[in-house]
């Protein structure tokens, strides 16, 4: 990118420039960011702002036709000059015309939020060299961070950018199975996808939250009224005696124990124990110093020992040991079977706290509107965030509508109340509207991570190679607050035996409370983490019985007929055998291949091969998990879809629309969306565990099927009639006879449509007894990742080269969208391995907390295997979390091969593995 050195400055007053071929000029003070002035001055809110300090490459636009990260420029600095932005690409070039149709044609924008940055930073490439190579393309991109994609579909887009031909929408009753471009795409290669940032109401205040810079403080307010009067445009500072409700939230009412704002001690760094509410321009010159709060640090706990130890402090008094919850998932006998093993082996396994690290931080504004509170942010959960809200301002849920924005990467998070309390409480007393975003900083130290693990496993097998047993408990750092912990505890007992037949089994697990952020969801709840343990056990025990590590597991695969661990019989769609076995001609020649390379090696690099294997539950355990979908049929001859599946990027509002178009048997062009509104659509549940495609993609079908039957009876026909969709009418069409059904002439429900159908679904499943057994899912997802790897054994680098995973999804209903989930999930299990830990209190950025680049992921191969389930729709399963599963302990076994060591603890950095590589060599370290 073009440094800011060679730009001419402004004079003072008003500062001149063209924009997109605009002729501009504002007074602007110099020094303000490029990407304010370009956002809130002129309303160009297509450029994204993601850490506003140079790290992420969302706000990238052009100046003079180079690159820039336009929160790194001063105002000042472009006098003068022609900047364009992700909104004026298309009338740039036809070059860029094409990059954005080429993005949308390859699936290269999930969220969306990285998306503006990176056409923009593709565009300056395809400018210099129209047919670039695949190097050129990360080295131009690799500035600009995404989360969700895993990059492979971007490199793609931008190389074959001049090679898409049009677009051409299935026909009626083919979507299913379609590559189908997706629906909501348009908006996010143009730059008019409104985000939680992305709106401001006239006239709005603005939050600042004053939180805890200690692990662990008490604390003391001074004379907030005073400090108020002293500050002109402060109207209003917040504490916890202004939460007129109960003051008591969390995404799981029965362990609901946060407060909005910190009671005389805060728990964690990053705690609000206040919020000043003002014009936006006061707060910002206000100094966070000046507010009269006095802390009293206090001694604090920060690790899982120190929250178990005898002697420490209850963070929560009811919760004794500091144990927020235990899981247990216990069968048959695993002391006698371990006793009885021909062959067991043992590990310890550590993970550390993982930041989710979308790219959007959160954002979003609150407005009162009579006697209700609208609140409009970036959410994962709207019923959810609805329910707590109200409990918080003492209303009624009819009295709170939360409209989710467009989600800039989620991942689990954003299920968690974030800005919501802070703007729904100050409008609700101002009768103003407030908005708030989060700062990258602040997204970091107050927002849930990936729960750290410790973990300890023995497994065993008879001779013949048949796992007998396996003993596992785990320990899980949940911070401060319940958020998902309950969750992660519950379902990681479920999991930990991995998708294999272990007969013998007892898995334990506590969520144990610190002084730290909380641990919430994300993309797994705690199974990634488990899988990290358990997979590389088993390739120990496959090396120990003389197997091949891919036989031992195809060997042991759960089958239709066998039990889980929890006695669940599937009785059909286990598609892992599937998954291992699409892997095994790749893996024999690979494996032999880096077998041979090691041998003739003499430099520092040796090449290993690992495998991994995956299953998950789609939806939540062993819990009530309903969807409601409701679609109206309008005069016009289009279709209401009201569903509200939040849609983060992952491609509900793609996927669920295929499934109902084709239970209809309509074509996807005649359907618009109604999403996630909460005051118009039915309650969707929350968008996680992997379970939009299967429980509300289930609900669309029902609700489908409901329409195309009444429309089949209006016009007296029967089941097998063929539907003709037109301009105010319908045709059915029946043995060559076709019957219109003319719409316009038919009266409107109470909901406006001519025919409105709606249909819940909950999955089948059964609480678990006191040893986890019962039915905690109807569904599961299956998969395994084979990595290949070249490490450095003299600097303990790992290079990840090719990563193939196969995937049982049931039933592909968009196989671009899937391969998009499965190589994202790649990306964020190769951080996972190999770079990404955070530290609470330190490096809270994306300059110190690295997450993958483009130039950190290899070529992903994805094989999709589809062994249905009868109850998903069209036999689909969930694919979100699933994919990020077996990457991880893939990568750390294929670092076992490569260099015969095993990495107890991830990530897998440059020390840890160069250590292990001492230790296991004798030499000393250092
Ligand atoms: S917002 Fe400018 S680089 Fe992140
Ligand atoms: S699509 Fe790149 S961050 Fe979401």
């Amino acid at each position: 990118m073009a440094t800011t050195e060679s730009l001419r400055p402004a004079s003072t007053g008003t500062i001149a420039f063209s924009v997109n071929g605009r002729a501009v000029a504002i007074p602007a003070p110099g020094a303000r960011r490029l990407s304010r002035v370009l956002r809130e001055d002129l309303g160009l809110t297509g450029t994204k702002v993601g850490c506003d300090a140079g790290d992420c490459g969302a706000c990238t636009v052009l100046l003079n036709g180079e690159p820039v990260c336009a929160c790194l420029v001063a105002a000042g600095q472009v006098a003068g000059c022609e900047i364009t932005t992700v909104e004026g690409l298309a009338t740039r070039s036809l070059l860029a015309d094409r990059l954005q149709q080429s993005f949308l044609h390859h699936g290269a924008a999930q969220c969306g939020a990285c998306t503006p940055g990176m056409l923009v930073a593709a565009t300056a490439l395809l400018e210099k060299n129209s047919s670039p190579n695949e190097a050129e393309v990360m080295d131009f991109i690799g500035g600009v961070l995404c989360r969700c994609t895993g990059y492979r579909k971007i490199i793609r887009a931008v190389m074959e950018a001049g090679q898409v031909a049009a677009e051409v929408s299935p026909q009626a009753g083919q979507a299913v199975g379609a590559r189908l471009v997706r629906l909501d795409g348009s908006k996010k290669v143009n730059g008019t996808e409104v985000f939680g940032a992305d709106e401001i109401p006239p006239g709005a205040l603005g939050v600042r939250v004053i939180r805890c810079p200690h692990h662990r403080a008490r604390f003391q307010l001074g004379d907030l009224e005073q400090f108020a009067a002293s500050h002109p445009g402060v109207e209003l500072v917040l504490t916890a005696k202004d939460v007129p409700g109960t003051d008591c939230y969390g995404v799981i009412p029965r362990f609901a124990d946060q407060p909005v704002f910190a009671h005389h001690e805060a728990r964690y760094r990053g705690e609000a124990v206040a919020a000043v509410v003002g014009e936006p321009d006061a707060l910002e010159a206000l100094d966070p110093a000046e507010f009269p709060v006095r802390w009293e640090p206090l001694p604090a706990i920060q690790t899982i020992a120190e929250g178990l130890a005898e002697q420490a402090p209850r963070i929560h008094s009811q919760r004794e040991g500091n144990v927020l919850v235990r899981g247990r998932v216990v069968c048959g006998d695993v002391d006698r079977a371990l006793a009885d093993a021909d062959v067991v082996v043992e590990g310890d396994y550590e993970t550390g706290f993982v930041e989710h690290a979308y790219i959007e931080p959160e954002a979003g504004f609150a407005r009162r509107v009579g006697d209700t509170i609208e609140v409009q942010a970036c959410t994962q959960s709207p019923y959810m965030d609805r329910a707590d809200i109200a409990k918080i301002l003492g209303l009624a849920p009819e009295e709170v509508r939360i409209i989710p924005t467009a989600v800039g990467g989620g991942f689990g998070s954003k299920l968690d109340l974030s800005v919501q309390p802070f703007v729904a409480l100050a409008a609700w007393k101002l009768g103003r509207p407030v908005r708030m975003v989060y700062s990258r900083t602040e997204s970091i130290v107050s927002t849930t991570k990936r729960h750290p693990a410790q973990m300890r496993l023995r497994a065993g097998a008879s001779r013949d190679g048949k796992l007998t047993a396996l003993d596992f408990r785990a320990d899980f750092n949940t911070g401060a607050y319940s958020s998902w912990g309950p969750t992660v505890a519950g379902r990681v007992p479920v999991h930990a035996s991995g998708p294999y037949r272990v007969p013998n089994y007892r898995a334990l697990t506590r969520a144990v409370h610190t002084n730290i952020v909380p641990a919430g969801a994300f993309r797994g709840f705690g199974v990634p983490q488990a899988a990290i343990a358990q997979e590389q056990l088993y390739d120990d025990l496959a090396s120990k019985l003389g197997m091949d590590p891919l036989e031992f597991r195809i060997l042991n695969a759960l089958e239709d007929d066998t039990p889980t661990v929890t006695g669940q019989v599937l009785g059909e769609g286990v598609g892992i055998r599937a998954c291992f076995e699409a892997l095994r001609p790749k893996w024999r020649a690979a494996r032999i291949s880096a077998e041979r390379l090691n041998a003739e090696s003499n430099g520092p690099l040796r090449r290993g091969v690992g495998v991994a294997g995956m299953w998950y539950g789609c939806g939540n355990t062993s819990l009530p998990n309903p969807s409601t979908v409701r679609i109206g049929l309008k005069r016009d001859g289009r279709i209401a879809l009201h569903q509200g599946a939040v849609d983060i990027g992952q491609g509900s509002n793609t996927i669920v629309t295929q499934i109902c178009a084709d239970a209809i048997g309509a074509p996807v062009t005649h359907f618009y969306l109604i999403s996630g509104d909460t005051s118009i659509t039915p309650d969707c549940g929350k968008t996680s565990a992997s379970r939009q495609t299967f429980v509300t993609g289930k609900a669309a079908h029902m609700a489908g099927s409901k329409l195309r039957a009444e429309i089949l009876q209006l016009a007296g026909s029967c089941k097998c009639g063929t539907l003709e969709f037109s301009d105010g009418s319908i045709a059915v069409v029946e043995n060559g006879n076709r019957k219109a059904i003319d719409l316009r002439a038919l009266p409107l429900d109470a909901h406006g449509y001519v025919i409105t159908c709606e249909a819940t679904f909950d999955p089948p499943i059964t609480p678990l007894d006191e040893n986890g057994q019962g039915t905690p899912y109807a569904v599961y997802g299956f998969g395994a990742h084979m990595a290949e790897i070249e490490v450095d054994i003299e600097l303990g680098t790992v290079h990840v080269l090719k990563v193939t995973a196969a995937h049982d999804v049931g039933r592909a209903i968009n196989p671009t969208l899937i391969e998009g989930q499965i190589e994202g999930g790649v990306a964020q299990g190769l951080g996972m391995a190999l770079m990404e830990e955070f530290f609470p209190g330190k490096g809270e950025n994306l300059h110190d907390y690295l997450i993958p680049s483009a130039g950190d992921i290899p070529p992903v191969e994805s094989i999709l295997i589809e062994d249905p389930s009868s109850i998903g729709p069209f036999g689909a399963k969930g694919i979100g979390e699933q994919a990020v599963i077996p990457t991880a302990p893939a990568i750390l076994n294929a670092i076992h091969h490569a260099i015969g060591v095993r990495i107890h603890k991830v990530p897998a950095t440059p020390d840890r593995v160069r250590a292990a590589i001492l230790a296991k060599s004798g030499a000393p370290r250092g």
